[in-house]
């Protein structure tokens, strides 16, 4: 049987586990002999704008799709607001707003269709359904296209319409897996000025993300996970005062390339020279 070392370092926060938006529980998965998340232990307090960073297969898409239901873990737990997702999933459901990696969208509706869909299956009372909707359709610049279908829209487009449905049922918990990424500077102000005031009526925000620029921005905590391995948590200035020691004005992206052993060396191919 595999054995995975235990992150003695990575121990959740005090406190009672419901307290929190989300807690995880030595969260694990493996495929085959890949362990892609290896013991993720993290305690996410309520209204927080929490970042979730790594490199390419870090193993954060993986994370995310067993907190919110989607892959069933290995092994652990993980609570949304107190509800154990994988033995209360429906309960956990109505909880948490998801922007999946990859959208899975009704092709063949509009975009005001999807939205409102996503709407009634929230039990979101009709009138709501049909004032917030408009409102997320005017304020996502989607008005124009709002009666077209959704296999016709842009990737930026089905990025939007798929936040807008993940938000109409005023969620306590969002979780949105690379939400700027294909996002104009537009729509990403737009966002970021959504998410932020959500934050600010106390929904918890848990994003991944490779712009650190946003995420310095935006988040009061972030988590790196490296290889599997939850490496740093905290708040930028802890991570700061933790990852580079002196220096007070370490950018995220120093921590960041800091804690994940990337060392400053020049990147030449060979045979350019
Ligand atoms: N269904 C799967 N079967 C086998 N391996 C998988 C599967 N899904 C993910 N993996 C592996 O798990 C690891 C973590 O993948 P994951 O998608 O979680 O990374 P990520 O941090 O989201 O990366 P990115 O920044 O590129 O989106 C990778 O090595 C990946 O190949
Ligand atoms: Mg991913």
């Amino acid at each position: 049987m595999t054995t995975f070392p235990q992150q003695d370092s990575m121990i959740p926060q005090s406190g009672n586990p419901s307290e929190y938006a989300v807690y995880t529980q030595d969260l694990t998965q493996v495929f085959g002999q890949k362990v892609a998340v290896n013991h993720l232990n993290l305690a996410v307090r309520r209204g927080e704008f929490f970042g979730f960073l790594g490199p390419n297969g870090a193993g954060k898409s993986t994370s995310i799709k067993m907190m919110v239901g989607l892959l069933r873990p290995t092994s652990g737990t993980v609570l949304v607001s107190g509800v154990d997702v994988w033995q209360n999933p429906l309960q956990a459901r109505t909880l948490m707003g998801v922007l999946p990696e990859h959208l899975n969208l009704y092709e063949r509706l509009t975009g005001r269709e999807f939205i409102a869909f996503a709407g009634h299956m929230y039990g979101v009372p009709a009138a709501d359904v049909r004032r917030r909707t408009e409102e997320l359709l005017e304020i996502l610049g989607l008005n124009n296209d709002a009666d077209k279908m959704v296999v016709d829209y842009s990737v930026g487009m089905r990025k939007k319409v798929a936040l807008a449905a993940a938000i109409l049922h005023r969620p306590q918990v969002i979780f949105l897996d690379e939400p700027f990424e294909g996002i104009d500077p537009v729509s990403s102000r737009v966002i970021r000025d959504i998410l932020q005031d959500l934050t600010r009526r106390g929904t918890t925000v848990f994003f991944s993300s490779h712009i650190m620029e946003v995420v310095e921005r935006l988040c009061t905590r972030v988590g790196i996970i490296n290889q599997g391995t939850l490496v740093a948590e905290g708040t930028l200035q802890e991570l700061r005062e933790r990852a580079s020691g002196e220096d007070k004005d370490a950018t995220l992206e120093d921590i960041f390339l800091n804690v994940i052993g990337v060392r400053n060396e020049a990147h030449n191919l060979s045979w350019l020279e």
